[in-house]
């Protein structure tokens, strides 16, 4: 604000000189139900820097769904500062925030969120002509071909598979530079090999082109794809770390249900003893 002294944000940066691309300190949201209070956030902080790859885990009613629309700038918190991209989110009005999003996020839903009847090619374009983009058709092309649907062109939703659909999604999504793509449950709509497909392209976007993502799943095995896991339980952090071993995508079968859970009652009841079991 001109003549108003503000005191100056600085960006932070991770050991390795990566800046927060995302850095939520202390914020809360309420949500006011008639009389009734609901404290879905309950004072999260939280850095995403340059290049990371983290998914956001946690039981449903945890606040995870609230904490994407806060980070995407859909929803404003109810206390707590937001800068996104150096950008003070907190203080935008409504037409700032569309602005914002416009420019420095890409969403990729659960249920792909594709218009009918709009070709691939047409749906990437879309947020290029929002935002006044020149050489929309050319960058369109790019980011389609960038995703592996360089042939998919002129296809609508209806004559692509659920997995190609959401990599136009995808596209859709990094065809504008966002400083970060946030994705809702990216695959929780596909079945494991269009899963699988997906997931290989979130990885290969952030490891090739250093894009920003962060994944909000339930899922463990999904989250295992990327670098870092946040848990939330009950609108806090309860914890963040790193991912050891990262999967690859494609390398490695889903755990059947009955796997992992045998995997969990082991290290659960028999860590001291593990000799004794297998
Ligand atoms: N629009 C809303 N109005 C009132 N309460 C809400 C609203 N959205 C979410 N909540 C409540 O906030 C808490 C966190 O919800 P949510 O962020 O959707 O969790 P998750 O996505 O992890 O399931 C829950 O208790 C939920 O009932
Ligand atoms: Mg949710």
């Amino acid at each position: 604000m001109p003549g108003q002294k503000q005191p100056e944000y600085v960006v932070p940066t991770d050991e390795r000189g990566r800046k927060a691309v995302i850095d939520v300190r202390n914020i809360t949201k309420i949500y006011k139900m008639g009389d009734i209070e609901v404290p879905a956030l309950r004072g999260v902080s939280l850095q995403v820097y340059e290049g990371e790859f983290v998914s956001i885990m946690g039981p449903s009613g945890s606040g995870k769904s609230t904490m994407l629309q806060i980070l995407g700038a859909l929803d404003q918190p109810t206390s707590g500062e937001y800068y996104l991209d150096g950008v003070n989110v907190a203080k935008l009005k409504d037409t700032q925030l569309a602005s914002i999003r416009n420019k420095k996020i890409g969403f990729v839903f659960q249920s792909f969120n594709l218009l009918k009847r709009t070709s691939a090619q047409r749906q990437v374009e879309l947020p290029l002509i929002y935002a006044g983009a020149r050489d929309r058709a050319k960058r369109a092309r790019a980011a389609l071909q960038a995703v592996g649907l360089g042939d998919r062109l002129r296809h609508n939703p209806n004559e692509l598979s659920g997995g190609q659909q959401q990599r136009v999604a995808i596209a859709r999504a990094i065809v504008t530079n966002p400083a970060i793509v946030l994705a809702d449950e990216p695959t929780g709509n596909l079945d494991s090999r269009s899963g699988t497909e997906v997931l290989k392209i979130f990885q290969e976007m952030n490891r090739k082109q250093g894009i920003t993502t962060v994944f909000v799943t339930h899922d463990p095995f999904v989250a295992r794809h990327t670098d870092r896991i946040v848990m939330l339980r009950d609108g806090q952090i309860v914890a963040d770390q790193p991912v050891p071993d990262p999967i690859e995508a494609g390398t490695v079968e889903r755990p059947s249900e009955s796997a992992e859970l045998e995997s969990l009652f082991k290290e659960t009841y028999y860590a001291d003893r593990k000799e004794k079991v297998s």
